[in-house]
């Protein structure tokens, strides 16, 4: 599979990655087997970037990483983890100290002397513009706790002050066919200064992929049924902050743009892959075939203007004015 480098820090990342936060919690039960089912497809297909995070299962899906890696050291893959969802989010929280036990136990959990990239998960807006929190990830990496060290944003507005940010090295975003403002401002900017762009839920959190319906009913333990309104954390992060049952009208006509032998979300994926400042695409997988067919979409030939023009005009009538505004 492709390669690109990771912005600034100078590793390569596979053009489509996997997200493991499926194999955490908030997605229904999780199965330890399948887990490491859902690992082992997607290094098979030519993953090498799994992104993760200390909260995800509180800790299982970093775990179940070093399981696998446990088992596999002749593989080279680049972890990105993210730290700070286990505490309150308030600016108080974002200091050296809490950073260092925060990394020692990531470090714990995946095995590993150092972290290979550690992002900033979703802190609150103030954060980004706060000198002594950049000094303290520096001193992460001179302490040799982390290699490098991103954000995960949720405004294109947060992504801008992070990308400014001389140390950072990438901005993981909310970048898909449903959310496109991101395509505006924050592509070009990081772009320009070198920052690595990792592109989050980039099937809507499934939606994309045409197979739910008005009626489909989510697990309790599901964040598509605890979250769809923000309950828990923000609303962005579940269907990508679109109202379900109008995304579900959305995705039926997204669907019928998928061109010949491309799924849906392929075709969402593909969309991703071709926008330029992308550095990865880090779909979720709950099955070793969603992760195979994910990797896939990273051979697809490019898709023409034609579709280009019409997932941009059914974004602009169907979706824009419910999420420009927000994020
Ligand atoms: N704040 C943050 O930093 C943050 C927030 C969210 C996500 N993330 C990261 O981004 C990753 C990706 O986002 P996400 O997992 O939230 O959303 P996503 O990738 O947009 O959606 C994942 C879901 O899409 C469905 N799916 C996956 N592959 C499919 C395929 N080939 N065909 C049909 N359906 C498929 C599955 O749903 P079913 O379970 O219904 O099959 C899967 O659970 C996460 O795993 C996590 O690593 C980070």
């Amino acid at each position: 599979m492709d390669e690109r480098v990771i912005g600034r820090s100078g590793q390569r990342a596979s053009v489509v990655g996997l997200g493991t936060w499926q194999l955490g919690a908030d997605w229904g039960d999780v199965d330890d087997k399948e887990a490491l089912s859902v690992l082992e497809a997607a290094v098979e297909s030519g993953v090498t970037f799994f992104d993760t995070a200390d909260v995800y299962g509180d800790g299982r899906s970093e775990q179940t990483i070093a399981a696998f890696l446990r088992e596999r050291p002749e593989l080279d893959i680049f972890v990105a983890t993210k730290m700070g969802r286990r505490v309150d989010q308030i600016p108080e929280n974002y200091v050296l100290d809490n950073f260092r036990a925060w990394n020692d136990r990531s470090r714990r959990n995946l095995g590993v002397d150092r972290l290979d990239l550690v992002q900033l998960h979703c802190p609150p807006t103030p954060v980004y513009s706060t000198d002594e929190v950049f000094d303290a990830l520096d001193t992460l990496v001179e302490e040799e706790r982390i290699a490098h060290y991103g954000v995960s944003v949720e405004t294109c507005a947060e992504a801008l002050t992070a990308i400014a940010r001389p140390g950072v090295a990438s901005v993981q975003i909310i970048l898909n066919a449903f959310r496109m403002k991101p395509l505006l401002e924050v592509l070009p900017a990081a772009q320009e200064a070198g920052v690595g762009i990792i592109a989050r839920v980039p099937l809507a959190s499934g939606l994309l992929s045409g197979k739910y319906t008005k009626d489909t009913v989510f697990p309790a333990n599901d964040h598509r049924t605890y979250n769809r309104h923000g309950e828990s954390f923000d609303q962005g992060e579940t269907f990508s902050g679109v109202d379900y049952a109008s995304g579900v009208e959305a995705a039926v006509e997204f669907a019928a743009l998928a061109p010949q032998g491309v799924t849906p979300a392929q075709l969402a994926l593909r969309w991703i892959i071709q926008q330029p400042g992308v550095t990865t695409v880090i779909p979720g997988a709950r099955s070793p075939e969603q992760a195979r067919a994910n990797a896939a979409a990273a051979a697809l030939p490019e898709l023409s203007g034609d579709t280009l023009t019409a997932i941009r005009e059914l974004y602009d009538r169907r979706i824009k004015d419910q999420v420009e505004n927000r994020w």
